[in-house]
């Protein structure tokens, strides 16, 4: 997986129809970071596309996650046949009858997969609250849907792209917003700096004779470079799976931590870290956080890891008292 911070979803819409495996392959080969595939019933937009077997088809030919963006009227109609087709992640449109949106919803978190709502140019972000909850993923579209090769309406990726991450507070980790039309090296690094996750590119990555795995890696570097420049006052993003260091402490104190930090939404990995023996003769064990959560972690845990500290201590001047120090196992 690439460093940094951004990702590209490569959209399949501008590709050769005739051949999906090959462009499917060939995306994933130039440094893809995952697929964005266009739905479109030629009602809810007016343009067609294909359907849930194309995905199913595409689904073997590359291990990278598809996400789905349905333009259709309908979605509640066909959930579950694109999450038997294999998709990673659902997104439809909150322009669809709102009978449909918190079911379909639903269906697809039951599912295990992504979920999420995407918004027209013109449809405002505050369409989305009564949503808010059930989102993984908020796709902020910066042309009309419908066709690929339009170009970036700069004015919505400024008012939307920042303010879609509110709609996504409740989830610390994994939550993405993605921007969707016109995106290339032009626009990469505004919306970089709108602190966007996911950047869906289309057409330009198919033109022929385009040197595919470049164009990839420019948008990435150039939305990194915004990221860094405009929001993070010029340090380098975290690479997204990066972890950090939050506790050392004793076993058995490690995973009541542990337990009490994932309750509030964030991954821990406990490991068996180089840090201090302890009289039992085990290390102190590592919890790890995404880097990303460290300063929610810290608002929120500070105070409680200062306690199993002390906890920590007394545990081992107890545990001298009565058995004394067992010495570390020793290695050849
Ligand atoms: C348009 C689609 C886009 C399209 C983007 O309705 O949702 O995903 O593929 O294409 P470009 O990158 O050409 O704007
Ligand atoms: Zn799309």
């Amino acid at each position: 997986m690439a460093g940094g911070r951004a990702r590209v979803a490569v959209s399949i819409l501008d590709a050769d129809h005739s051949n999906m495996a090959h462009a499917v392959r060939r995306a994933e080969r130039e440094g893809a970071d995952r697929f964005h595939v266009d739905i479109m019933d030629g009602h809810f937009v007016p343009n067609l596309t294909f359907g849930p077997k194309m995905i199913a088809g595409i689904r073997p030919r590359t291990e990278l996650p598809l996400d789905a963006h349905l333009m259709i009227s309908n979605p509640l109609q066909f959930v579950d046949e694109f999450l038997g087709a294999g998709c990673d992640s659902i997104t439809f449109h909150v322009e669809v009858d709102p009978a449909q949106i918190e079911p379909t919803l639903l269906a697809i978190r039951n599912a295990g997969r992504a979920a999420g709502l995407a918004v027209k140019p013109n449809t405002p972000l505050t369409a989305l609250e009564p949503y808010r909850e059930l989102l993984d993923i908020v796709l902020v579209m910066t042309v009309e849907p419908g066709f690929g090769g339009q170009s970036f309406m700069k004015d919505v990726a400024a008012e939307k792209l920042l303010a879609a991450r509110d709609y996504l507070s409740h989830k610390p980790v994994g939550a993405e917003v993605h921007v969707d039309g016109g995106v290339n090296r032009e626009t990469a690094e505004f919306v970089g700096g709108l602190g966007v996750d996911i950047l869906v590119v289309g057409s330009v990555l198919w033109i022929k004779g385009r040197d595919m795995g470049r164009e990839i890696r420019l948008v990435r570097a150039l939305a990194d470079e915004g990221y860094q420049y405009r929001l993070n006052d010029g340090k380098p993003p975290i690479p997204r799976d990066a972890m950090v260091t939050f506790a050392q402490l004793p076993k058995h104190l490690a995973w009541r931590f542990m337990a009490e930090i994932e309750r509030g939404g964030i991954p821990v990995i406990p490991l068996r870290g180089n840090g201090r023996y302890n009289p039992d003769g085990v290390r102190d064990y590592d919890l790890l956080v995404p880097a990303s959560t460290e300063p929610l972690v810290r608002e929120r845990h500070d105070t409680a890891r200062a306690g199993y500290e002390r906890d920590a201590d007394a545990w081992r001047q107890a545990f001298v008292a009565e058995h004394g120090v067992i010495p570390p196992p020793s290695h050849p």
